[in-house]
């Protein structure tokens, strides 16, 4: 009997695998994406491969119903899953299970200088991407400061693109680990917000490829980002959408990049160029809330009717739209139909966790005169806080970056938790800053109305300073136009709405003032001398209140350094004339010309070559213990140092490497950022830090010979905690 059962047992299964459907290629998760690729392609009609190519609503592009490929859905931002909007409108759909995990903005992450952070960050919220069932995320930003009136400096990783560089790819790959596409933004030389859209970017080779090309050309060829996002300006009077030197022979050629461009919405603009230089998907052209919406209006997106069209009649060839579809394909089979099921989370306890985790670690001790901080409050004590920024929603706002979630700390209620029963914490308004309470229909519930005026509001704060143990400051931007936001830049460097006044009344009030600038941008600080301490904070998101607090109150000790220089002026800076930023007409050019007259000399480049004072020096940041740096060692290419905690608490300290140049027919930056590494060290704890510099970190790039030069000579080796803190320097020869 048991015989009979087993050979019945061998017949069923050898009937049941011959009658199997044989599963067609692109649908084998075993088998390699390429042979995916090119079986699907195979299979489709020129109509569907272009389909996939343009959008079909205002965050989705069409798969193909016909063979069971999944549509491509899109979503915001680098710092959080946007809310769902409407098929075909910005503003959102008032879904009720969207409200997801506001990280820090950008500039926190850089200002941790930590890579692993960045990769856990690039993890947990392309978990929420997943979870929501989005193929593309739509971030990170990497465009350089340049000019810190740049409205979305908060969207990006600072001044330097080393830096930049170094903390983009772990953040690519830890979305890209959920089968999310990380999509770089926004490619290229996009470094303002006045006129994005009508602005010509004429920058020289070696400043392109020294400063505005390197972060993207690491999240490319390091980060192996499946996406790249083209910018709406133009560059060298071609629109960066479909810009064929930086699209077809820059990122795909010199890059090898086998991912898609994505079109910035509504960044497409020509019908030829479209079709012939390098953009793959076609986001937000004709749709309502950038311009008109004429009816069938993605029909008549530049990838859809009207390339069908050349396609016909020969404007047109085949090979480019394989090679379009290919990309697209691609991308869903690196996602949505990835060999391996991605589930992702959402708004979970780790993702809050790391969020306030690397808002607090973004967190940046500028000054801390006579050690007032950490808060040392008597039981029984008094703290004030003044400031619209210590209640006020920031994760709301922005631009395309404006996030939904169920909550947000802000800073005074963390520190009314953290002081309960201890002390008593008081708020007093001190100034009005933006009033506004909703963006794309998410409403933060706040009502700031006020009905004192100026004077009122700052004698209300001294009245209330009366007692206090501690007066704390919590001011800056915030998200409204003008301030840190995209589509417009900021109109002074200074802080706004008169908090000055408020915090110079304060300083006569104590001694003990703390100045905490909530910002995502530079922000001049002429007021310094009036506190005791100043703090740099960051939009932090869903845990900015909890964070900030934490590094108040020492639960956390500061470790941030900052991603970018804080000028004494605005007119210290490189940028001094109007062909400079924002750009000017010129006959017989449609479009604003703006010239990058300041070539490599950015930021730190500029003003330590310059040397020109600043407030607060790109890579600075304090902390509640000290740090010794030694034994510097330079041998060959091989550096060396240690480093020592020699205060009373465990801290971090970020040893930074700086090259200063050899002698050579260019002017080059006194030094250049080429490494850092972030150690924490308890008590009396050291370690030594290894640094290898190679030829690129000696490198200028010729632009005559279109090649990276280290031209033969010595070089000085600068190791420090800050550009303008240079501890040990060494040389090394090339
Ligand atoms: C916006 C932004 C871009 C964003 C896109 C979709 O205009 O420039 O960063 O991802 O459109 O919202």
């Amino acid at each position: 009997m048991r015989k009979i059962l087993i050979c019945a047992a061998i017949a069923f299964a050898a009937v049941s695998c011959g009658t199997r459907q044989s599963v067609p290629v692109y649908l084998d998760r075993t088998k390699p994406i390429e042979e995916r690729v090119a079986d699907a392609l195979s299979r489709l009609s020129t109509e569907e491969k272009v389909a996939l190519l343009h959008a079909q609503s205002k965050f989705s592009s069409a798969g193909v119903p016909r063979l069971g490929i999944p549509e491509v859905w899109c979503t915001d931002g680098p710092h959080g899953i946007r809310p769902e909007v409407l098929w075909d409108d910005w503003d959102q759909a008032g879904w009720t299970n969207d409200s997801c995990t506001a990280f820090p903005a950008l500039s926190c992450l850089a200002a941790t200088w930590d890579r692993d952070l960045s990769l856990l960050y690039g993890r947990y919220i392309g978990e929420e991407a997943r979870y929501r069932k989005k193929d593309v995320l739509l971030g990170p930003g990497v465009n350089i400061c340049r000019t810190p009136l740049n409205g979305r400096n908060f969207e990006y990783m600072g001044e330097d693109p080393f830096l930049a560089g170094e903390m983009v790819v772990p953040y690519v790959r830890g979305v890209q680990e959920n089968g999310v596409a990380a999509c770089v933004k926004h490619y290229a030389v996009n470094n303002q917000e006045v006129r994005r859209t009508g602005t010509s970017s004429n920058v020289d080779d070696r400043t392109l490829y020294e400063i505005y090309l390197p972060a993207f050309k690491a999240a490319v060829t390091k980060g192996g980002a499946w996406a790249i996002m083209g910018s709406y300006n133009l560059y060298n009077n071609q629109f960066n959408c479909h810009n064929h030197r930086l699209l077809d022979e820059i990122l795909k050629g010199e890059w090898g990049f086998d991912g898609v461009v994505i079109s910035d919405w509504g960044g497409a603009r020509d019908d030829d160029e479209a079709a012939a230089n390098g953009l793959d998907m076609e986001y937000g052209t004709w749709t309502n809330g950038l311009s008109g919406a004429p009816s069938d209006s993605y029909n008549s997106y530049h990838l859809a009717r009207p390339y069908l069209e050349r396609l016909r009649d020969g404007r047109a060839d085949m090979a480019t739209l394989d090679d379009k579809a290919s990309r697209v394909l691609r991308l869903i089979f690196r996602t949505n139909m990835a060999s391996e099921p991605h589930y992702g989370r959402f708004t979970c306890p780790e993702h809050y966790q790391a969020a306030r985790d690397i808002a607090a670690a973004g967190t940046v001790l500028l000054k801390n005169e006579g050690g007032v901080l950490p808060l040392d409050v008597p039981q029984g004590g008094k703290i004030l806080v003044v400031g619209e920024n210590a209640v006020k929603k920031m994760v709301v706002g922005g631009g395309s970056s404006n996030l939904k979630t169920r909550y947000e700390i802000n800073p005074l209620e963390a520190l009314q938790e953290a002081f309960a029963g201890k002390a008593e914490v008081v708020w007093e308004r001190g100034y009005v800053g933006d009033i506004g309470r909703s963006y794309n229909r998410v409403d933060t519930g706040q009502d700031l109305s006020e009905s004192r005026d100026a004077q009122t509001l700052i004698a209300d704060a001294v009245a209330a300073a009366e007692g206090a143990d501690y007066i704390i400051f919590i001011g800056g931007l915030n998200k409204s136009n003008n301030q840190d936001s995209e589509g417009t830049d900021r109109i002074q460097l200074d802080m706004p709405y008169g908090q000055q006044a408020v915090i110079e009344a304060l300083a006569q009030c104590t001694d003990k003032l703390v100045v905490v600038n909530i910002s995502g941008s530079p922000v001049a600080m002429p007021w310094e001398a009036c506190a005791q301490a100043i703090v740099q904070g960051w939009y932090g998101g869903t845990e900015s209140g909890h964070a900030l607090v934490d590094v108040l109150t020492g639960a956390v000790n500061p470790s941030g350094k900052l991603p970018f220089t804080i000028p004494l002026r605005l007119e210290d800076g490189p940028l001094k004339t109007e062909r400079q930023y924002p750009g000017v007409q010129e006959d017989g050019k449609p479009y604003y010309q703006e010239y990058y007259d300041e070539g490599v000399f950015v930021g730190y480049r500029w003003y330590d070559t310059k040397e020109i004072p600043v407030q607060f020096a790109f890579g600075h940041g304090l902390s509640y213990t000290t740090f010794s740096l030694s034994d510097l060692k330079v041998s060959g290419r091989k550096v060396s140092v240690r480093v020592q905690n020699t205060g009373s608490r465990e801290g971090a300290e970020v040893v930074q490497l700086y090259i200063a140049p050899a002698s050579c027919e260019v002017e080059r930056p006194a030094k250049e950022l080429k490494g850092f590494e972030k150690v924490t060290l308890k008590p009396g704890e050291s370690k030594v830090v290894r640094f290898t510099v190679s030829d690129d970190d000696l490198s200028y790039f010729d632009a005559p010979s279109h090649k990276w030069v280290a031209a033969p000579g010595e070089y000085g080796v600068l190791i420090g905690t800050a550009s303008d803190n240079i501890v040990l320097q060494g040389t090394l020869r090339k």
